[in-house]
């Protein structure tokens, strides 16, 4: 029994010291010293033992099974300790590197215009809506008071998908006016950015393709001096106090009276330079007062309810406010070009 024993306590020693880590010691734990253990198994057998033998070796095994308890103990936080520096170690970040420098994109200009005059609008009561671009010639013409003859209606001007000329992309956002009327409730006050199509061929001023944003208020007592309050104060965010303006008659379909409304040019002041094209004055808009027979057509009582609206065009007002020269570089979206509005 003694030697049995004394070969326990060295075996297990040896081991205990080899083991690599915490899982192993566990394992020689229940080795050693589990329910099935070795040194249980022994402890099992002191009852075959004289009476003189069994205190000695008694003692002899709680000796050794002290030892090991206290070895493995040992052993164990001597592991964890070497596993948590490892970790350490190997999770250490090195706070000096430099990052990873993430490369922004930046604004596109029609966006930072789109945006000011949005936030003018909101901050005036508007709603910002959105609409179809592929529209019924209905909605694009009809509705707003341009008859089937209609010049502005030829298939030279208007992409159409039908033969009938029934299907189309919208030539104006002004087709959303029909929209807003039918689906919403009144008073109406909205704004509605998009983009509309016309049959043009592209040079610095002229895309197939382009923006505009359209404006339309409907309630009772509404006049063009409403209009022109609104549009007053617009351009004034757009382009600082005490901007001049000036509001010449002109004609579309669904208004009436209509008008254009033109900006003193910033760059002389009205003198005339290159930037006004002699003119002093920068055309920026449509307008007008919303034709009788348009509010009708939405089922609205023109004697009850008057209404104005506008429509302008984004590329423009881009072009001016950062000084572009050719329209085809707001499209284009060459980096070397964004880049500048960073
Ligand atoms: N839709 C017109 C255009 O494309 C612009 C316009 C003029 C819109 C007068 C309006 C308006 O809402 O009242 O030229």
């Amino acid at each position: 029994m003694k030697e049995q024993l004394e070969a326990l306590r060295e075996a297990s020693r040896a081991l205990i010291d080899e083991a690599v880590d915490v899982e192993a010691l566990e394992a020689l734990r229940v080795r050693y010293l589990g329910k099935k253990g070795e040194l249980t198994a022994l402890l099992k057998q002191m009852g075959k033992l004289s009476a003189e033998e069994r205190p000695v070796m008694g003692q002899l095994a709680n000796r050794i099974r002290g030892e090991l308890e206290s070895r493995l103990e040992e052993r164990r936080s001597d592991l964890a300790a070497r596993a948590q520096e490892e970790k350490l170690r190997e999770e250490t970040v090195d706070v000096t590197i430099p990052g990873n420098v993430t490369r922004l994109g930046v604004k596109h200009p029609m966006n930072t215009v789109l945006d000011e005059i949005k936030e003018a609008f909101v901050s005036m009561g508007f709603d910002v809506l959105d609409g179809p671009e592929v529209e019924y010639a209905d909605y694009n013409f009809t509705r707003l008071n341009t008859p089937a003859n209609h010049p502005a209606r030829e298939w030279t001007d208007t992409f159409y998908f039908e033969e009938d000329s029934s299907i189309l992309l919208r030539t104006q956002t002004s087709a959303m006016q029909i929209h807003a009327m039918e689906e919403r409730e009144l008073p109406i006050r909205v704004i509605i950015p998009g983009r509309v199509y016309r049959k043009d061929e592209v040079d610095a001023t002229h895309s197939p393709m382009f923006h505009q944003i359209e404006g339309l208020v409907v309630d009772r007592g509404v006049t063009m001096a409403d209009l022109k309050g609104t549009l007053n104060l617009l351009v004034e965010k757009l382009y600082g106090k005490g901007t001049v303006t000036r509001f010449r008659p002109h004609h579309f379909p669904f208004t009436e009276p209509s008008c254009e409304m033109d900006v003193q040019c910033h760059e002389c002041g009205g003198k005339g330079c290159r930037v006004c094209k002699g003119e002093g004055w920068i055309e920026i808009l449509g307008a007008g007062v919303v034709h009788p027979k348009v509010l009708e057509g939405c089922g609205i009582d023109p004697n009850v309810y008057s209404g104005w609206a506008f429509g302008m065009g984004l590329e423009r007002l881009a072009l001016r406010r950062f000084n572009i020269s050719d329209l085809r570089l707001i499209f284009e979206n060459d980096v070397r070009f964004l880049e500048q509005f960073r």
